[in-house]
């Protein structure tokens, strides 16, 4: 069993890495390994459905590399900086090169950060998208402000809220709980 963290900002070493990090953590605690794509680190190009354009092989293999990975993963974490009120386009993009057969019936947990006024609004935009997708989006999801982090010596960096941590135990706990039933596998 194993899981893909998707991270949609558009900084290197973003906040959302670093709680994607942290889940990741977690997630290992719990014996389950769960791989991070990070869209800054290894971005992917526009969908283009006409062709017109002409994207690098990076870019290309970078999406088939996102592609094999969604298709093999049990379970997602979808992580979003807050963009004006909602989920990064950058997000939205990845998921565009996805398909309901990469999500059908997998539980899918939504984490995000804010700079401004912390807002759980790019998370429910996120839902929608989740369904539309065919993907189960569990309802405990994680909504972190900048002021949730600090920095390690290398400027990296990490999750330093309490109560965060805690739900962060929670919110892996659940996503386990619902891939390990597959309460809905036979409607698949
Ligand atoms: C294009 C853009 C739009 C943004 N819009 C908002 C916004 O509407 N509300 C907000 O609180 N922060 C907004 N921000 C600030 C980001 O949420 C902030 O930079 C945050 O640290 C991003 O998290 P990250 O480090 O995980 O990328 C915006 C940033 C960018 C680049």
């Amino acid at each position: 069993m194993k899981g893909l963290i998707i991270v949609g900002s558009a900084k290197m070493g973003s906040h959302t890495n670093a709680l994607a990090h942290y889940l990741k953590g977690h997630f290992k605690d719990q014996s389950f390994e769960a791989e991070i794509f990070d869209l800054a680190e290894q971005p992917i190009h526009q969908l283009d459905v006409s062709g017109v354009s002409k994207p690098s092989e990076v870019y290309k293999n970078n999406l088939k590399m996102l592609q094999t990975k969604a298709r093999e993963a049990d379970f997602f974490v979808l992580g979003t900086p807050n963009y004006h009120g909602s989920y990064s386009g950058i997000l939205k993009n990845a998921l565009d090169h996805l398909t309901m057969d990469d999500f059908k019936m997998k539980p899918v947990g939504l984490i995000g950060n804010s700079g401004g006024i912390v807002s759980a609004e790019p998370l429910s935009h996120l839902r929608l998208i989740v369904r539309s997708l065919l993907g189960i989006a569990v309802p405990t999801q994680i909504a972190t402000h900048d002021t949730d982090y600090n920095k390690l010596d290398d400027a990296t960096y990490y999750l330093d809220n309490e109560e965060f941590q805690l739900r962060a135990r929670l919110f892996v706990e659940q996503i386990i709980a619902f891939a390990n039933n597959s309460p809905y596998e036979h409607l698949k």
